[in-house]
């Protein structure tokens, strides 16, 4: 169906880009602008920016933008016509759709497809569940016992599926939605001999609901007693369902996990809905799977604190073990809290009620810290050696944790818990560190190894500036950073094109880092981000850069006075950088003043972002360049390699052409300062 013009604009005028943006991420005000991190790739510092004036966003980190229908086709995964329609019903916009033209059709790709069959099928389910004999006898009188009111049934759209072969595929067919089409979708199975039939029989159904609220698969749970069959089935891998990016109960919860500002992680259906229902709303589970650091970084998108709430059990304290140190990954902070044993959530908010249940979670969810180590001390007792273990345990996961600040603090807690020195522990988490340090170094040697024994690297996928930058990497640990190295260049950096960038980007942060280019974005910010995973191939200028980045991570940007007192370290001179960087390098000449010819001066804001934009493109382009002469040295001898090794180098080799185009067109139209 076509939507016409008129209601495009309705829809559009309608439209916050602030509340759109708000469903999915939390954002906060910075000046005029909106920061969060960033929904679209994986990063612990905010570099998503949204400009309410101009209704736009855009990632500093990966340079995803637009506005908000953009916003709402790439989060979702769907185009333009299904973000326009999402946008009406979140604006409760009417939309009279027009025919469908053949072209919209076959604009319909799959994915939408499959949402609509599945939309289809919760709905079927829905009316087996409260308009059926059967599924008022069986299904519905099962939710009652269960305790589950109507308003509950109704905000999870519970549903139920009859006992027969093909009720849902019989109806589905009769509607128009071919077999490929609901078999895609996960609905119904096609045995070998063409037999088909519904995957989902005499269960009641939990529709798992993406963060915008569409259903994209099924649990199921049986209801007789039959030893043969699962507990709860669910819907295979799809098109729109991957098991370990989606928590179940994130679209009822994430409002609330945002007001409360914690998110409970609980492992099943019934878990989530009974606590919802008991007014505990800010709850999601990790239904069928064990926990995912996808699953995590989905609840970091709304709160920065998780509580996991796991039965008292064995299996429960093993969950809940792996899942601890997966969170501290995240950099998320988390409680962790068992139930008493033989209980699960639902069962124990019925039996004490919400707010003792409440109460339970705040007295008795402890920290990581004394959540480990109550177990081990349990258990150890006071043989020392098994203390120590302990130590050694609860250190192993205090290094998980990304911020330095964070963990020192903690070491802290672990010497008063376990009654040993912190030195000690600093001392154990600094061994720990640096084993996983040598670890991750031997890992990397392996895979270039991998890699240059003739494995074709993966074809890059996104037609996006940064692709370029987790190849640029692999580019120049290979090739280019072995020699800069080399004793005589870090003396004197050798200059080529690449290192008078990379010496202008280190001017601009020695001088400028603080200075904000937008409200709420420093140059050091922008820098930073935009060379997210960049190593500089001259030496000096590396080690700057890096140094900057390690600050930049305890919150703090250098300036010209950290450098001028540093004394000389990897034979890089500190003082005489930062002097040679920080001298003007223009004086304005009376003679100029005179003819009153303007100077361009770094000290007005436009200038000097437009100085670090074009400073930014410009090293973006050599890496493109180079990694394109790479690839043609390569394309050079065509006879050893296969066509689809021809083929792969070939699709890089232009997808870094594209690059190299737009960034020259880009540059072209910059206003030169
Ligand atoms: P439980 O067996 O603890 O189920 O499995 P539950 O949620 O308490 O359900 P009730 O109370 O018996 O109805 C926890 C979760 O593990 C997944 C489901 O997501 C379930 O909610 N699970 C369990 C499966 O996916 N398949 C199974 O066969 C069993
Ligand atoms: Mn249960």
């Amino acid at each position: 169906m076509r939507i016409p013009e008129e209601t495009v604009d309705r829809i559009r005028q309608a439209t916050d880009i602030l509340e759109v943006i708000n469903d999915f991420v939390s954002l906060k005000k910075r000046g005029s602008n909106y920061i969060a991190c960033c929904p679209f790739h994986n990063e612990k510092t905010p570099s998503f920016n949204v400009n309410p004036t101009r209704q736009i966003y855009k990632c500093f980190g990966c340079g995803k933008a637009g506005d908000a229908v953009r916003f709402v086709m790439d989060i979702e995964n769907i185009g333009y016509g299904e973000a326009l329609r999402y946008l009406a019903k979140k604006y409760g916009i009417e939309i009279e759709e027009q025919e469908q033209t053949p072209e919209d059709l076959l604009r319909q790709n799959e994915r939408e497809s499959l949402l609509i069959a599945l939309n289809f099928a919760k709905t079927f389910f829905q009316e087996a569940l409260l308009q059926s004999d059967e599924g008022k006898g069986i299904g519905l009188s099962y939710f009652r016992e269960r305790g589950f009111s109507n308003p509950t049934i109704e905000a999870f759209d519970l549903g139920y599926s009859f006992d027969q072969w093909d009720a849902l595929l019989q109806e589905g067919v009769r509607r128009g939605y071919s077999r490929e089409m609901l078999e895609k979708a996960g609905l119904i199975l096609i045995k070998e001999g063409g037999k088909v039939f519904d995957r989902f029989r005499g269960r009641v159904m939990f529709p798992i609901h993406n963060v915008s609220g569409r259903v994209i698969a099924f649990g199921a749970r049986i209801l007789k007693v039959d030893k043969s069959q699962p507990k709860y089935l669910n819907s295979p891998e799809t098109a729109v369902y991957h098991k370990s990016q989606v928590l179940y109960g994130i679209y009822q919860a994430k409002q609330a996990i945002r007001q409360e500002d914690v998110c409970y992680l609980t492992e099943g259906y019934t878990d989530v809905i009974s606590l919802h229902q008991a007014g505990i709303k800010n709850v999601v589970a990790s239904s069928g799977t064990s926990l995912t650091t996808e699953q995590i970084r989905l609840i970091g998108r709304f709160t920065q604190h998780v509580t996991i709430l796991y039965d008292g059990d064995a299996a429960g304290i093993k969950a809940a073990l792996r899942g601890l140190d997966m969170v501290l990954e995240e950099g998320l902070n988390l409680r962790l809290l068992l139930l008493p044993n033989g209980e699960d959530p639902d069962s124990y908010v019925h039996k004490v009620g919400a707010e003792d249940f409440k109460a339970y979670i705040r007295t008795n969810s402890q920290d990581f810290i004394d959540f480990k180590a109550g177990q081990w001390l349990a258990e150890a007792g006071d043989n020392p050696l098994r203390r120590a273990e302990g130590i050694s345990d609860v250190c192993a996961s205090i290094t998980k944790i990304p911020d330095p600040l964070k963990r020192q603090t903690l070491s802290q807690r672990v010497a008063q818990v376990f009654h040993v020195s912190e030195q000690s522990v600093i001392s154990e988490i600094n061994r720990l560190l640096r084993k996983q340090q040598d670890q991750s170094r031997k890992d990397s040697e392996r895979q270039r190894q991998t890699r240059q024994s003739g494995t074709p690297a993966p074809e890059p996928s996104a037609d996006d500036l940064n692709a370029l930058f987790a190849d640029a990497e692999i580019d120049s640990s290979e090739s280019v950073n072995k020699s800069v190295w080399e004793p005589d260049e870090r003396v004197k950096p050798v200059k080529t094109p690449i290192s008078f960038q990379e010496e202008e980007c280190i001017r601009l942060l020695i001088n400028y880092g603080a200075r904000e280019l937008e409200p709420g974005i420093t140059l050091c910010q922008y820098i930073l981000s935009e060379l997210h995973e960049v190593d500089f191939q001259t030496a000096p200028y590396n080690l700057i850069l890096t140094l900057f980045r390690e600050a930049y991570s305890r919150g703090e940007i250098l300036t010209a006075g950290d450098f001028l007192n540093r004394p000389t370290a990897d034979e890089v001179d500190f003082q005489h950088h930062t002097i040679h960087l920080t001298t003007p390098r223009y004086e304005i000449s009376d003679g100029w003043l005179k003819h009153e010819i303007y100077v361009p001066s770094e000290e007005e804001i436009s200038i000097l972002a437009d100085a670090a934009y074009r400073n930014i493109l410009r090293i973006k382009k050599m890496l493109a360049e180079q990694r394109m002469a790479d690839l043609q040295q390569q394309l050079r001898d065509l006879s050893s390699k296969s066509p689809e090794e021809a083929d792969l180098l070939l699709t890089e080799f232009m997808h870094y052409k594209r690059i190299d185009v737009e960034i020259s067109r880009l540059l072209g139209t910059v206003i030169s300062g």
